[in-house]
């Protein structure tokens, strides 16, 4: 059971006060369950409806929602900060909306959670903010040095232990509150819009913390963010809430590669490559009258069928003098992704019936009379 396994780990700080471990939990169970959980707030805020899906053990797991959707409540929900309404959450099997109080501390020792806004205390250094949650916990000084020291060194800090946050960029606060959110020796990690206050650069690397943190730690992760690159980045499934609803989920690729609802596709919106607004500008309806002209034509490639990547000879195979004039072509879990918008003579195009080519879809989006 979670909060037995707890001990486990704290066995040397806080064994007096804990019963033994019991057995682990069956590895292939999820590790968070969703039941029908509802929230409606005061003043009748129906915040979660219904939702119900499993987050697999050791997975990274992205959600993803419009503002107000619900993520942050759904969050909070694993961890009791914020009480269902109806419904039940389960972690390893257990609702822990009916832990008692003490029981409850210890689920959230299993459970770290880092945030947009670190909340460091300002006038702590670095070492003193990651040890604080060890030292209310009662762990002597000489073991939360040992523990934080390793933390920092996991986080790539080692040198700023002794250093106040003011003195820390956003990357190296974000690491603070990682290794402060590892403290407790954590199972599950909840991410809420931890990477939004950061620059690309610093992003991909907490990304890559985060990732190595999964692997060598086998935490699950359970992360929101409002960066769609993000979830394709380093999650394994992603879930779509709108207005309270769990509306899609999935492993990315398939969501991504073939997304289900309107809220899920104009989520999705910035990873697609549309119609540029040069060409878009000049597009006309039909082929010029007087023949010649361009059809420029929109391929979508979901990750399906070809999910070793586009064979260029297919696409030449449309039309020996095809132009691809925009797209891009991702790989997501190991499925090659994307869209591509290419230019063929309208002659040729006619004479392409019958071609090997199968985007798995594909239109017309317009002529256009000269060259593009
Ligand atoms: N303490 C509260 N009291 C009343 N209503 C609340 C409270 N917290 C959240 N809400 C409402 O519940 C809904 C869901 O809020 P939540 O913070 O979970 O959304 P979110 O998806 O995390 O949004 P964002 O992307 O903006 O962070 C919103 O309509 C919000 O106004
Ligand atoms: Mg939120």
């Amino acid at each position: 059971m979670l909060w037995k396994r707890a001990t486990a780990h704290m066995a040397g700080h806080v064994a007096a006060a804990d019963p033994a471990p019991t057995a682990l939990p069956d590895p292939s169970s999820p590790h968070i369950l969703f039941d029908g959980v509802r929230k409606t707030y005061p003043g009748g805020v129906e915040a979660l409806q219904a939702v119900s899906f499993a987050i697999p053990r050791g997975s990274v797991f992205g959600i993803i929602g419009r503002s107000g959707a619900g993520k942050s409540t759904l969050l909070r929900a694993i961890n009791m900060l914020e009480r269902p309404s109806g419904g039940r959450v389960l972690v390893d099997g257990i609702d822990v909306g009916g832990l008692g109080e003490e029981d409850l501390v210890r689920l959230r020792r299993r459970i770290g959670m880092i945030f947009q806004h670190f909340n460091l205390l300002s006038a702590k250094t670095v070492r003193e903010n990651v040890g604080l949650p060890l030292k209310v916990a009662g762990v002597g000084a000489a073991e939360v040095r040992r523990r934080v020291d390793e933390l920092l060194d996991l986080v790539g800090l080692a040198d700023k232990a002794d250093v106040y946050p003011s003195k820390l960029s956003g990357g190296q606060k974000q690491r603070v509150g990682i290794a402060r959110a590892l403290v407790h020796r954590p199972e599950i990690l909840l991410c809420d819009e931890a990477t939004s206050a950061l620059d690309p650069e610093t992003t991909h690397a907490i990304l890559g913390l985060l990732r190595d943190i999964n692997a060598t730690l086998g935490l699950t992760i359970v992360l929101i963010t409002h960066d769609m690159a993000v979830i394709r980045a380093i999650c394994d499934e992603v879930m779509v809430l709108d207005r309270g609803h769990r509306v899609e989920h999935g492993p990315v690729w398939l969501v991504f590669g073939t997304p289900q609802g309107d809220a899920t596709r104009a989520l999705l919106r910035p990873l697609r490559h549309g119609l540029p607004d040069d060409i878009a500008r000049r597009l006309q309806a039909d082929p010029p009258a007087q023949g010649g002209g361009q059809a420029v034509l929109s391929l979508r490639f979901t990750g399906e069928s070809h999910p070793d990547g586009i064979s260029l000879a297919s696409l030449l195979a449309l039309a020996p003098d095809a132009r691809l004039l925009h797209g891009g072509i991702d790989r997501i879990q190991g499925h090659a992704q994307g869209d591509l918008v290419i230019a063929v003579p309208v002659a040729a195009m006619r004479s392409a019936a019958g071609s090997r080519f199968s985007p798995d879809s594909w239109k017309v989006l317009g002529y256009v009379a000269d060259d593009v």
